[in-house]
């Protein structure tokens, strides 16, 4: 039974594989009603419970939506309304609601909540984001990447600001799609060193950059993020401006990049801090394909985990 816990945890040829379906089933749709099912249901059936122990947009809503054009059904469930939030154990919970439905998305806090979770469901459970990491992010970037330029195997992507959850996805990332990725930040946020050794002893390069001028030279995808995640207390926030100030996304930086470098953000963005509008909104943008694509990419993570 496949979970979809990271990026590296999955075969590539699966990743691949999900990919070309996602790409399939997003054409298949084209002009259709957002609420019109898909050709096939092939969640005909099935229930999925979402679970989200942190705000979300497009996780919620992407996920919701696909399982209905899917055929399923779904539940949206907030942590803190259920017994998790009041003392039941993980595994307890899993074991329950694996009575009720088929399969699991969850979005929480410590990464060790999702593992749990895997570990004692009967049913396959998917990782919406952990403080650690954001693979179904991931996979949508990958998509949008290669629908606007073809495969992003041999490319320079260029990680900009804090190396966090999602940063880290995109190392898991690297290795299995085989693109080299450059980091450029200040030091105090690097990602973790583990992230960057797997990545590196898969065969590609990882480049620790502090200098974002020349991080961004010869940058086929440059990727920003928000300066303070979810899980980051706020009373950091003024000392991670400080030391992100530095690395905003702006159009001086973009001159630097390849001239069809794309510009990419997972959203939620914070205009004028790590990214300008002049950038999110200019040529080299493409970061609401990107929050279309979690929908179509998400539609074939769902199928891989229930092999429909
Ligand atoms: N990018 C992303 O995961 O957005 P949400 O937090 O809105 O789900
Ligand atoms: N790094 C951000 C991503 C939000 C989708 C966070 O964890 O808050």
């Amino acid at each position: 039974m496949p979970h979809f816990l990271d990026i590296h945890k999955v075969d590539p040829s699966d990743l691949r594989n999900m990919l070309d379906q996602a790409r399939e089933m997003k054409n298949a749709r084209k002009d259709r009603p957002k609420g019109a099912p898909d050709d096939t249901a092939p969640l005909a059936g099935r229930m999925v419970a979402l679970i989200f122990e942190k705000p979300s947009t497009r996780t919620r809503v992407s996920f919701d939506v696909g399982v209905r054009q899917l055929g399923g059904q779904t539940m949206v469930l907030a942590g803190s309304e259920m017994q998790l939030g009041h003392g039941e154990t993980i595994a307890d919970t899993a074991r329950v609601l694996s009575r009720y439905v088929d399969l699991i998305m969850i979005r929480t806090f410590d990464e060790s909540v999702l593992l749990e979770m895997a570990e004692h469901a009967s049913v396959p459970v998917i990782n919406g984001l952990t403080d650690r990491t954001h693979p179904c992010q991931i996979m949508a970037d990958i998509q949008t990447y290669e629908e606007h330029r073809g495969s992003i195997r041999g490319r320079k992507v260029v990680w900009c600001g804090d190396g966090n959850n999602v940063c880290a996805s995109f190392l898991h990332a690297a290795g299995q799609f085989g693109f080299d990725l450059t980091f450029s930040g200040p030091e105090k946020l690097d990602p973790e060193a583990a992230f960057i050794d797997l990545a590196r002893e898969s065969g590609v390069t990882v480049t620790i950059e502090r200098d974002p001028v020349a991080a961004v030279q010869g940058a086929d995808l440059v990727v920003a993020d928000t300066w303070v995640s979810m899980h980051d207390s706020q009373s950091t926030k003024e000392r991670r401006h400080n030391l992100l100030r530095a690395y905003q996304v702006n159009d001086d930086l973009m001159r630097h990049a390849k001239p069809d470098a794309l510009f990419m953000h997972c959203l939620p963005a914070h205009r004028g801090e790590e990214v300008t509008s002049s950038v999110m909104d200019g040529p080299h943008s493409v970061i609401f394909d990107e929050a279309e694509n979690r929908l179509h990419a998400q539609k074939a993570i769902m199928r891989y985990c229930l092999d429909v």
